[in-house]
């Protein structure tokens, strides 16, 4: 992961570049530092454990003014987090690199960096860069020559940035494996790993492409391929709002993303839906064909992501009758898959850069499926450049390292995919299509009323502060949504969270069970709610403690160690969506309680661009 930020200019450039990194520590936030050169010559640099809060005070008390600069929020991968770790490194004083990615052959590259006498300060794997590129600088002095031989040593994946105190004119990047993004400034340019980095000083970006070496000046740009040609890449116009990824009136970004679910669900289903029908087409102008052609959907993702595709098997083989397989990308990527050669490979992602998902799209893509569909909520991402059909969720920038909005974005999304297979293949009948499209268009609402819960839920969350374990449970499609209740629960909480389907109960994590561990259970009104409701006397007989999000017509009630939270009614089919939204603000009101950091908890970041 980690975040990247550059700036050539005329003006000062150390406040942009701390502006950059506030932006970019969804990335990671173990720690930060700031290379500046200044125009006296000198390279100078500060870094801070932490956040980037800690490295913006120190740059109040010793500034380092200048007019170019790199800067790096990092999130540890090789070395501890440290001061001596953090990036920029530096080869000498003449010399400085902030990098993303990993360098798999950096123990090869550090054994003869130290045979050739260079001293290490790190333990990163960083730092053989910054040293290879000094060594390789003696044959070859134009930092843009030096830099195409050094890449050409490295193993692994990197976006990168590179300052000289020699060439002041200019920053180096490139990319193989991590996004950078270049930002066109007038007079000035800068790089990034994120244009969100950059949308206080520009709307106009050229995204960088796999093997790209970019020459970064105040008023040019040159960009090599991985050919070594030179190439002009396109210039993406931003429109969006720079307010999109501001706070507001909430108090942490994650409760601000929970309430702004109505309004972006109704977003990802704007030009999507006819008066009774899905628009088949909003999939890409090939859909319509291809998706007459689907026998089988394999669908890859990660976290929540992948708790998004489990919901949506549920739905695809119920309402279409094709078989759908759901994997995290980390292990589908490194097993033999015998793909049937009409079938619809699916990635989710919120971020659309996460590693392994991106590289299970590649191999896919030489594997015989027969087209590859991204739902992404990032349309400038690297997964979405490389499918054949893209369904964007339009949720908006997510900030909190928690997903919400994602997700249930991610939920409307798929069950559009599911109604569009269902006609495109005529395996679904069009009543109830059309039952389905009045019942999305009625999501908002619903998602509006169930916010209406939260002070209910607040008060529940009291039960769990002491807690050191909880369960969740779930039937049918409801046993994904106890999957994400409990990723949020102990992502942000660190309260140790287990989901398990209700039936599997008395197989095993029944032992667990005590008045010490809540359990935590989602009971919409449907054919599965009686069983679930013996599942819960089991529970109830081992005096564990209930809490039950249930349809007001479930017939449950408050009682002894039972807490009923009364959820609206919702069509059976969408209760996976409107489910979602108690148990994200469980979370939330949990995490508030324990004084956890809500949208940057502790090890994780939002972007996980590192297998
Ligand atoms: C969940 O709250 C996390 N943010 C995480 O599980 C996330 O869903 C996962 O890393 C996948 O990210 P993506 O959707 O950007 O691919």
């Amino acid at each position: 992961m980690c975040g990247i930020v550059g700036a050539i200019a005329e003006r000062n450039v150390s406040a942009i570049l701390i502006e950059g990194l506030k932006r970019l520590e969804y990335r990671g936030y173990d720690s930060a530092g700031v290379a500046i050169c200044n125009l006296a010559g000198e390279l100078r640099r500060s870094r801070r454990i932490g956040k980037v809060a800690a490295l913006e005070q120190a740059l109040g008390e010793e500034p380092l003014p200048g007019h170019l600069g790199i800067a790096h929020t990092r999130w540890a991968t090789h070395g501890v987090p440290s001061e001596a770790n953090a990036h920029p490194h530096f080869s000498g004083e003449s010399l400085a690199v902030v990098h993303n990615g990993i360098i798999e052959n950096h123990d090869e590259l550090r054994q003869r960096l130290e045979r050739l006498g260079y001293v290490f300060t790190s333990q990163t794997d960083t730092e053989t860069i910054v040293h290879l590129l000094h060594h390789t600088l003696k044959r070859l002095p134009d930092l843009a020559d030096a830099l195409k031989a050094v890449v050409g040593e490295l193993h692994g994946a990197y976006g990168l940035a590179v300052i000289s105190r020699a060439q002041p004119d200019r920053i180096l990047a490139a990319r193989s494996g991590s996004p950078l993004v270049v930002g066109l400034g007038l007079g000035e340019n800068f790089i990034a790993s994120d244009p969100l980095a950059l949308r206080q000083v520009t709307d106009r970006f050229i995204y960088l492409e796999e093997g790209d070496i970019a020459d970064i000046r105040r008023d040019s740009l040159q960009i090599w391929n991985a050919a070594g040609t030179t190439v002009q890449r396109e210039t993406v116009q931003f429109h969006e709002s720079a307010e999109a990824a501001e706070k507001g009136e909430y108090r942490h970004y994650m409760l601000k993303e929970i309430f702004e679910q109505p309004r972006v669900v109704q977003r990802t289903l704007e030009g999507r839906l006819g008066a009774t029908q899905v628009l088949v087409a909003a999939f890409g102008p090939q859909a319509v064909e291809l998706f007459a052609r689907v026998r089988q959907v394999q669908i890859v993702a990660c976290g929540t992501s992948y708790h998004a595709g489990m919901v949506a098997r549920y739905w695809l083989e119920e309402l279409t009758g094709i078989p759908c397989q759901v994997e995290v990308a980390s292990e589908f990527r490194y097993r033999t898959v015998a793909v049937h050669p009409d079938s619809l490979f699916v990635t989710i992602s919120q971020s659309g850069e996460t590693a392994d998902t991106l590289a299970a799209l590649r191999d896919a893509r030489s594997s015989g499926y027969l087209a590859s569909l991204a739902i992404c909520n990032v349309g400038t991402s690297s997964l979405v450049r490389e499918s054949d059909l893209v369904l964007l969720t339009n949720a908006g920038p997510e900030i909190g390292v928690a997903s919400t909005k994602a997700f249930t974005t991610q939920l409307v999304a798929l069950l559009l995919l599911t109604l569009a297979l269902g006609r495109a293949r005529g395996t679904l009948d069009p009543a109830r299509e059309a039952e389905l499209v009045a019942a999305l268009r009625a999501l908002p609402g619903d998602l509006q009323a169930v916010l209406g819960m939260d002070k209910a839920v607040e008060q529940i969350s009291a039960l769990f502060a002491e807690k050191h374990h909880t369960l969740f449970l779930g039937r049918g499609a409801q046993y994904p949504v106890a999957m994400e209740g409990a990723l949020k629960l102990k992502e942000i909480s660190y309260i140790h969270a287990e989901a398990y389907p209700a039936g599997e109960l008395k197989h095993g994590p029944l032992a667990l069970v005590d008045s010490d561990m809540p359990v935590v259970t989602v009971a919409p009104n449907n054919a599965l709610l009686e069983k679930l409701k013996s599942n819960l006397q089991e529970v109830r007989a081992r005096g564990g403690q209930l809490v039950v999000f249930a349809d007001r017509e479930a017939g449950l009630e408050n009682g002894e160690g039972v807490h009923v939270v009364q959820v609206p009614h919702i069509h059976p089919l969408l209760a996976p969506i409107l489910y979602t939204v108690p148990l994200q603000l469980l979370s939330y009101h949990v995490a508030v309680l324990k004084g956890t950091d809500v949208d940057q908890p502790r090890n994780l970041a939002k972007s996980v661009t590192v297998e």
